[in-house]
């Protein structure tokens, strides 16, 4: 996608060969910055800063990060501590691991001189196809806005939560993917943009992507959708994912769940939109079994933003000494999920719909 007109990726190899360059998700939406990262260590502490962010851009960042690992020392030892390392940055998603396996099954064969180059060769896959998934998820996704847009005058109300645009992926997004494709195409689509609490990825993130894009959007606190959706102002739902399950169930950030209830309640059809390296094909039951990684009380405690004379401050916001807890992802089970879009099209959120998509892992199964 495009910063001021200029073409941007989320991430890319530096041309000087020095490391991996990132936007440094941090300064959003005030500042656009670029930062270098030269070693495993600097992608780990990228991934678990949020510096980098969004399942499919820190899978993509892990595997960098074991290319990394593999310039400083090839050896097997070192193969084997930087993946456990890398794995251990973030637990939800599933990217994660998915493109650490990818990377490390390649180099194991290998000769610990050739690993690094092959490392980085297989990471600039990972993002290519990262690239062509989540644009095919818009084109899938972007015929359901454009049904939407038959059935109604005005535009197609989106609501979406969290950041799933082209920052948590390496380009287009998951969620946000049919959202760019309807609104380039000329469909007419407005999205309201949940805030997201307490990390605010909604209202730094999508918003300043939806902002850069010229697509019409409304920035609502977390609490706002269901009223929304009461009062017939949300069309769909369109949520990304960080682990969906074989049966369809969809791990998201935090609040995504109460979005999927109250659009239930509502006959708002809800949708998750995600490449097939979020699927976890080992889990039935994602309430049970999927990881919610617990986050710094600090993000609940406080606030950090821009001030009037355009310095930062970060300000407490809770009464102090009251404890804090912060969970950072929800699961939403598969019976309040409308659709899974995918690179392969829409699927129902059941098995039988993932197996229809992905026929090659019923014959795995
Ligand atoms: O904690 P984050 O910012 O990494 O969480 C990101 C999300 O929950 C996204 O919605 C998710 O990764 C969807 S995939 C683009």
């Amino acid at each position: 996608m495009n910063i001021d007109g200029r073409p941007t990726r989320t991430i890319t190899p530096a041309p000087d060969g020095e490391g991996v360059l990132v936007i440094d998700q941090t300064r959003l939406p005030f500042a656009v910055e670029t930062r270098l990262l030269r070693s495993e260590q600097d992608a780990a502490v990228a991934i678990r800063t949020m510096i980098v962010r969004g399942a499919p851009l820190i899978g993509v960042t892990a595997a960098y990060g074991l290319a990394l690992a593999m310039r400083e020392d090839s050896s097997d030892p070192n193969l084997d501590g930087a993946v456990r390392r890398l794995t251990a940055t973030r637990p939800t998603a599933v990217n994660l691991a998915w493109a650490l396996a990818r990377v490390s099954a390649n180099l194991r064969g290998l000769e610990p001189r050739l690993r690094a180059g092959a490392a980085f060769a297989e990471a600039g896959r990972i993002a290519e196809e990262d690239v062509a998934s989540c644009r095919a998820i818009g084109e899938h996704g972007a015929r359901l806005i454009a049904d939407a847009a038959k059935a109604k005058a005005g535009p197609v109300n989106v609501l979406t939560h969290c950041n799933a645009g082209w920052l948590a992926t390496v380009d287009w997004g998951t969620a946000l993917a049919p959202i760019y494709v309807a609104h380039d195409a000329g469909v007419p689509v407005h999205v309201w943009v949940d805030e997201t609490r307490p990390r605010n990825q909604g209202a730094a993130l999508t918003a300043f992507e939806l902002n850069a894009h010229g697509v019409p959007h409304t920035v609502v606190a977390d609490n706002a959708g269901g009223h929304l959706m009461q009062h017939g102002r949300v069309d769909l739902c369109i949520v990304g994912s960080d682990r969906t399950t074989a049966t369809g169930d969809v791990c998201n950030k935090i609040g995504t769940y109460l979005k999927a209830l109250a659009a239930r309640d509502n006959g708002v059809p809800f949708y998750a939109a995600l490449p097939f390296s979020t699927i976890d094909w080992t889990l039935e039951d994602g309430v049970a079994g999927i990881p919610i990684e617990e986050r710094d009380a600090r993000e609940v405690t406080h606030l950090t933003g821009r001030t009037a004379d355009g310095g930062f401050a970060t300000v407490e916001v809770v009464s102090p000494g009251s404890p804090v807890a912060n969970p950072a992802f929800d699961v939403t089970p598969a019976r309040l999920v409308t659709g899974l879009v995918t690179e392969r099209g829409v699927a129902p959120a059941t098995p039988e719909g993932l197996l229809g998509l992905y026929p090659e892992r019923r014959r795995a199964a």
